[in-house]
């Protein structure tokens, strides 16, 4: 999976902070998703890599994931911003989602409510 997201990363639209993100979600049918991050001049209409990978998870009838990894070549353990935690909160499989990083060592992996402790949810 951080081979996809690396491979989706080198699609990032980043021209202004240069800081590509590839992202690769893993849905309770055993399907992946991809996404990369892409901006837009007007800044705030920014998308996340993993906000576009859950997407078009969606966009093929998931509503489960269970794992999704995360790969920037400008940092490592590239963990999810807080609006796209929130928004992998939302479509946790029963177990959680396993949200795994690139570390120096080789790989890190830690569960979102790790992550978004005492989340908000209706
Ligand atoms: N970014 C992501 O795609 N995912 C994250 O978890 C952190 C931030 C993007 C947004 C923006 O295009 C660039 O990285 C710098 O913030």
């Amino acid at each position: 999976m951080l081979q996809l997201a690396e491979d989706a990363s080198k699609n990032a639209y980043v021209p202004y902070s240069k800081f590509p993100v590839g992202a690769c979600v893993l849905a309770e049918s055993g399907n992946v998703y991809l996404g990369c991050n892409f901006e837009n001049s007007s800044f705030g209409l920014t998308i996340c890599a993993e906000r576009n990978a859950v997407g078009s998870a969606i966009a093929a009838g998931e509503k489960k994931l269970k794992a999704v990894a995360i790969f920037s070549p400008n940092m490592l353990n590239c963990t999810p911003c807080g609006a796209c935690r929130q928004v992998l909160n939302e479509f946790q499989c029963p177990d959680g989602i396993d949200v795994i990083t690139k570390v120096d060592n080789g790989v890190k992996v830690v569960k979102l409510s790790q992550l978004l402790p005492e989340s908000f949810s209706l």
